[in-house]
Parts: C-alpha cells; sequence; structure tokens
C-alpha cells in the first residue's frame, strides 16, 4: 500500500513516486518463491554460491521476462529524478519466524530455515547489476541484514530501533558508501503507523538555493559514526569522524537529519532551511509483506516516521530485510577482506 499525502503531516510539495514501476502477478510470485525454495546454498554460510545459484535462475523460465526487463531499466534510470525504484507482491517466505529481542540476529540464524527474501534481493541485484556488499562490523558481516529491533538498540538511530529515525543516506562516514539501500517488506501491522521516509537530493538542491549550496559544499559539518557501526567496532578501531561537506558533487548529501551539526554561523542557518526542505518535500512508504524499494543512496536521503502505535507488540517485531548494493564491486577492491570480495573489512 503506498500511502502519500493523505494526512496533515504529509507535505503537498512532495515530489517523490513511490508508485510500483512493477507488480508482481500472484501466479508470477508463487512460480519464483517454488523456484527460490528449491535452492539449495546457504545465503549466509556459502554466500558466493548462493549468488550464482539465483544468478542462474535467472534462464530457468521462474523470473517473469517483463520483470528482468524492468529491473535491467532501473539500473540504467535517471537516479537523480528518480532515485526510488518499488516493486510489489515480491516473493517472500511463508514461514516468517518471531526472533528472541536480546540477539534477533544470532536468532535468525538458528530460526529462519527458508530464503525466498534473500534470494529476492539477491535476484534483483543480479537484474540491476548492482551487487551487493557487506562489512565486518555490521551483524559480523552478513549480506542480508533485518530491520529488526534490538532490545539494546530501542532507542538508536539504527536498523534495530522502535523510535523514528531521521533523514540521511546510509553508512554516510563509511570508506565504502553503498550507491543502493534495498529493503523487502517481510512483517508489518497495517494499525501501526510505521512508515519508511524518501526525499530526493534535487528538490532539496532547488529549495535551498545557489548560496546555501556553497556553503554547504565546504567542510564544515561533523556527523558521528551511526550506531550500529560503533555498536559493532568491538576494538574501537574507528576512531572519531572527519569534517566534511554536507553536498558532495551535485546531488550526493552527507547528512544525518538531527546528527550533523554545523561549526559555522551561515552552517547552522543553511542546515536549519535544509530541514525545513526535508519536512516540505518528503514522501513515505507503508511497507507491506512484498513490498519492495530499491534507494538510490547518492541522490536521496531515507528515514522513518513512527506515529500511532496501536499494537506495540507487533511493532517490536516488524520485519524489512535489506542489502547495500555498489554500482561496481571492483571500485572498492582494496578494502575487501582477503579472498572475500564484496566483505569490506570495516
Ligand atoms: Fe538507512
Amino acid at each position: 500500500m503506498i500511502v502519500r499525502s493523505q494526512t496533515s503531516h504529509i507535505p503537498p510539495r512532495s515530489t517523490v513516486d513511490l508508485s510500483p514501476s512493477y507488480v508482481f502477478t500472484d501466479a508470477a510470485r508463487d512460480t519464483l518463491r517454488s523456484a527460490m525454495l528449491a535452492l539449495r546454498s546457504h545465503p549466509y554460510r556459502e554466500q558466493p554460491a548462493f549468488r550464482d545459484e539465483v544468478a542462474a535462475l535467472v534462464d530457468t523460465g521462474a523470473v517473469p521476462a517483463d520483470f528482468r526487463r524492468e529491473c535491467e531499466a532501473a539500473g540504467r534510470r535517471d537516479e537523480v529524478a528518480r532515485p526510488f525504484h518499488v516493486v510489489t507482491n515480491c516473493p517472500i517466505d511463508l514461514e516468517l519466524p518471531v526472533f528472541d529481542a536480546e540477539d534477533p540476529v544470532g536468532d535468525k540464524h538458528r530460526k529462519k530455515q527458508t530464503f525466498v527474501a534473500e534470494a529476492y534481493l539477491q535476484l534483483y541485484a543480479v537484474l540491476t547489476g548492482k551487487p551487493p556488499v557487506s562489512y565486518k562490523n555490521v551483524n559480523d558481516g552478513d549480506v542480508f541484514q533485518d530491520i529488526f529491533p534490538k532490545k539494546s538498540l530501542y532507542n538508536s538511530q539504527s536498523q534495530k530501533t522502535l523510535v523514528s529515525i531521521g533523514f540521511h543516506k546510509d553508512l554516510a562516514n563509511h570508506f565504502v558508501r553503498p550507491d543502493y539501500v534495498n529493503i523487502l517488506g517481510l512483517r508489518s501491522d497495517p494499525r501501526n503507523e510505521i512508515f519508511t521516509t524518501f526525499v530526493r537530493t534535487c528538490d532539496l538542491v532547488e529549495h535551498l538555493g545557489e548560496e546555501r549550496v556553497a556553503i554547504l559544499t565546504e567542510p564544515a559539518f561533523y556527523t558521528p559514526y551511526d550506531d550500529l557501526s560503533v555498536y559493532g567496532d568491538k576494538q574501537r578501531k574507528l576512531g572519531d569522524a572527519d569534517k566534511h561537506a554536507v553536498i558532495n558533487g551535485r546531488y550526493d548529501f552527507r547528512y544525518f537529519e538531527g546528527r550533523t551539526i554545523a561549526f559555522t554561523e551561515a552552517g547552522k542557518e543553511a542546515l536549519r532551511v535544509l530541514d525545513e526542505a526535508l519536512a516540505l518535500y518528503k514522501g513515505r512508504m507503508f511497507m507491506r509483506p512484498g513490498d519492495f524499494v530499491s534507494i538510490a543512496n547518492n541522490s536521496s536521503l531515507h528515514g522513518k516516521d513512527v506515529g500511532a502505535i496501536a499494537d506495540p507488540e507487533q511493532q517490536k517485531i516488524r520485519w524489512s530485510i535489506k542489502t547495500v548494493n555498489v554500482s561496481r564491486l571492483e571500485d572498492h577492491a582494496r578494502h575487501y577482506l582477503a579472498g572475500r570480495p564484496g566483505v569490506v573489512d570495516g
């Protein structure tokens, strides 16, 4: 369900197009799910084999030809004008276990026996030509990560939180910044107002005007490392983040709403106007099971709005699964663990 401009806090100026570009028919979804259930490799223990097995699905007839064409076109789209690619009624697992709030990732590894959602994310990566990367410090290097609340991080600004998350791009501070964030909804209670939020940076640039854009291009801002990287950095090797510009190039915003600070008065004024623009131009989406969005991480920002919660227990088991992807694996080759291309040492 795409929810746009329905309530008073959805801004009238939102230009974000979250309408699905492709909707699986029930029959095509079920055929693809059956093929994915028959895969033999383990997506967490045998990532390269899993990737190759999913890639081999493409020529079996289980992948609709028009979906293949749609994804190939999405991989070549103008990402500044269209940072968001939405697909709905995607195949997901029929059995969705509930995880222990103390250790949801460990519990997933114990309980999740089918890997349809993982296969869908891998298939999308293959068809768009944008491979996933993983990070040693984030969920121990898993490619497939959960947006699932974890008790110790309930109030953090991370994928494991219960609270709203300010607008940001994923891993903006990291030396391997992903080009895409791909999210597939698995479990969400429609009575709980939890929305994924989106904004195009081209709208922010337009609203800010040339003078403020110039101010935001100066390296006079600071953002602490994201909560999940710090949490996973057991040896405390990350240190402090650097001073940085908010706008890099024309549309790439290194910004975390509520966390990034300015060191100059002009910078503070520019951030105030930027926050105003975020509220004006944002769109949002209620991610139903099987709803998928691919986010171009360098020409947009995203976040999460939590409104009225009718069922707090359901909120604690809301679940989406995601990957972060890059345009070309070889661009980051020097950062990978030895013998493990795509697994970032950091
Ligand atoms: Fe994010």
